[in-house]
């Protein structure tokens, strides 16, 4: 049972960005517990449609509590790498108006112990965003060999005690709880004679572990390369991410539409996409002050949005 509450990030910029046309198709990539959605909703008109998306199966039941009868809406349990698939079946590649993309977990995953996502909650070492598929975090870190667990853990996570913890682990395995993971990575640090900061040591090593079995840069890589045969003229696309490896690549991919790369062959795309040209909305957005004092979790938030110009 998800309980926590999640405040979604920069709600007002985020909406007032993606809505250009207020009878069009959206896409909610990451409908997590509906902030965004519903600001998306109270934007449109009775004439749009919005098509939330969201791999974890707790929240198709949270989608069918929160948003029991509005035909403008729909919801398909998928990851990002199914999106394209989906939108080629309803008949709408090259007719989306907007897509947000919300990345990383939201709060109540992160709260809810029996996910494992958390470092401050005993539970089983999971981590998946949908447990019906995959690897477990447990299940990776028992098997694979230490210099894979290092490398992970330095590139995702940039931890800098990386190749400590990961031989660390390899001693201790096998792993089952995620108190068990955080407190072997304490220890590392207590080691190591670091000083200790405001940020919990374990914080690194469970994010680059979550990325990793997620498979979050790839999903993420997948749906900046999709997301743009799906809009059409004057659509937008805006990505919300929390890690600078995320924004790196949500930076490059835009840069690189901008710049005139050709879209891919691989799948039917409309005539006029061919000459699909693109422009930059703004610079990269970041949370006010007063956002940040009230949620934490969006501190490290950056926006990007880019628009389909022909
Ligand atoms: C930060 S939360 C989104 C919160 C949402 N915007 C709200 O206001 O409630 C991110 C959500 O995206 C989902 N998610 C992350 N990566 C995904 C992917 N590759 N495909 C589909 N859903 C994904 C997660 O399961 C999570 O529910």
């Amino acid at each position: 049972m998800l309980s926590a509450t999640h405040i979604p990030v920069m709600l007002r910029e985020s909406v007032s960005h993606l809505i250009t046309d207020r009878g069009g198709n959206y896409i909610d990539a990451t409908f997590g517990r509906g902030g965004h959605l519903k600001e998306i909703l109270a934007s449109i008109s009775g004439t749009g449609s919005v098509y939330a998306f969201d791999r974890d199966p707790a929240s198709k039941d949270q989608f069918e509590k929160a948003f029991p009868q509005d035909g403008r809406l729909s919801f398909s349990q998928a990851k990002f790498s199914d999106i394209l698939a989906v939108m080629q079946t309803l008949n709408l590649v090259g007719k989306v108006s907007g897509m947000l993309i919300d990345c990383g977990v939201s709060s109540p995953q992160l709260e809810e112990a029996s996910r494992g996502f958390s470092f401050k909650r005993e539970g089983p070492l999971d981590m998946r965003m949908n447990p019906d598929e995959g690897f477990s975090a447990a299940d990776w870190l028992n098997s694979a060999d230490e210099k894979e667990i290092s490398q992970i853990i330095w590139r995702l996570g940039e931890e800098r005690l990386a190749r400590r913890i990961a031989r660390r682990i390899v001693a201790t395995r096998p792993l089952e709880t995620t108190i068990q993971l955080a407190g072997l990575v304490v220890k590392e640090y207590e080691f190591s004679g670091r000083k200790k900061s405001r940020v919990h040591p374990a914080t690194k090593t469970f994010q680059a572990i979550r990325m990793h079995v997620n498979g979050e840069l790839s999903e993420l890589r997948s749906i900046l390369l999709d997301g743009p045969k799906m809009l059409a003229i004057g659509g937008r696309i805006a990505v919300i991410s929390f890690h600078s490896i995320e924004d790196r690549e949500v930076k490059k991919s835009f840069q690189r539409l901008v710049v005139g790369t050709k879209l891919p062959r691989s799948i039917p795309i409309l005539e006029e996409d061919k000459v699909a040209s693109w422009r930059l909305i703004g610079k990269a957005v970041k949370p006010s002050i007063k956002e940040t004092a009230v949620n934490p979790r969006s501190r490290t938030a950056v926006m990007r949005v880019i628009e389909r110009a022909t």
